[in-house]
């Protein structure tokens, strides 16, 4: 009753497959050495056929003895049928097979993977939509103000890398008599506080020491909550920030500088599916500015 269970021993389907390919191999090349071995006793007796025997003896195509041809005839099927074995086998045979079904595997799993991508990709922006709509700053008209480059670099060695003084007037217009919005960074690349704004600075350390009138937070959300009273706070930057605020700005004011540079920081890749085009107004190259820019102005759709 409580005898030991004899265990059968199990091969799967794959092992099953592979000694039925072994013993068809075995098989093949069997054949092949059995057709060598009669090829070998069937050229020697033509041979022996013609020239000991005198089977055949007067007839000579094209001058030679006919077992020639027949040999060779013979030497050709045998190397067709070498060919079959070790070739053909090889290209075509079930190992090429596995190895062309593995390659579709492989290129239909990359496509998945794409798709999978592209999704995640739509539901992150789907989800950057809901962040907006529930943060309740959706009117506060929060703008992004930035110059970036054909290649979005914004500043390098905690500096700027162009001078612009268009885009400089620019950029004192529209924010002068509004809140400011910055990194610590950023705000320690001025010289002094901007006259007639109101800066919000942003950062992790406690005791933060800056010059009176100037707002020190300690989160994003804490400086759009300080800028409440302003009907149009502005983000001035620089990379961390504008990465962290693009989700909740519903306003781009951006000055793109028509040439490449290199850089340490840069603005985040504008997402035509969220954003769209309202203006652009084309500045040309003169004494005062080195580069060709553009003012564009995007709105959230
Ligand atoms: N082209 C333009 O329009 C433009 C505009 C502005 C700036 N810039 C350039 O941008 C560069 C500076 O940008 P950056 O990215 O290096 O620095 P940044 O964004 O100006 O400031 C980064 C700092 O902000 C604080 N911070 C960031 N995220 C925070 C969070 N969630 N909570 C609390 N504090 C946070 C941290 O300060 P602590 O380390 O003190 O914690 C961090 O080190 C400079 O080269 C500047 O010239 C260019």
């Amino acid at each position: 009753m409580f005898g030991k269970k004899k265990t059968k021993p199990q091969i799967d389907k794959d092992q099953l497959e592979l000694i039925e390919n072994a013993q068809k191999r075995i098989k093949q090349k069997k054949r092949l050495y059995v057709h060598f071995v009669i090829f070998l006793i069937g050229a020697i007796f033509l041979i022996v056929a013609n020239t000991v025997l005198g089977i055949g003896k007067n007839i000579t195509p094209l001058g030679k003895e006919w077992f020639l041809y027949a040999i060779l005839i013979w030497l050709f099927l045998f190397i067709y049928h070498l060919f079959n074995v070790f070739i053909t086998h090889k290209f075509m045979g079930k190992a090429w097979e596995k190895e062309q079904l593995e390659k579709l595997v492989s290129k239909q799993q990359d496509r998945i993977n794409k798709l999978k991508e592209g999704l995640l990709k739509e539901e992150t922006l789907i989800a950057k939509s809901e962040a907006f709509k529930d943060t309740n700053i959706k009117n506060s008209n929060l703008t992004i103000i930035v110059a970036a480059a054909e290649n979005n670099a914004i500043g390098k060695g905690n500096k700027l890398i162009w001078h612009l003084s268009d885009d400089l007037k620019r950029f004192k217009v529209l924010t002068s008599g509004h809140h400011i919005i910055m990194g610590r960074k950023t705000f320690e690349s001025f010289p002094k506080p901007l006259p007639n704004r109101i800066h919000i600075v942003i950062t992790r350390q406690k005791n933060y020491e800056v010059p009176t009138g100037v707002i020190v937070v300690n989160n994003l959300q804490d400086a759009i909550d300080a800028a409440k009273s302003d009907s149009q706070p502005f983000i001035i930057g620089g990379g961390e920030i504008y990465k962290q605020a693009l989700t909740f700005a519903s306003k781009i004011e951006l000055t793109r500088v028509h040439h490449s540079f290199e850089a340490d920081t840069f603005f985040p890749e504008i997402d035509n599916t969220i954003w769209k085009e309202t203006a652009n107004t084309f500045h040309t190259k003169d004494a005062e500015h080195d580069y060709e820019f553009s003012f564009i102005t995007y709105e959230r759709k």
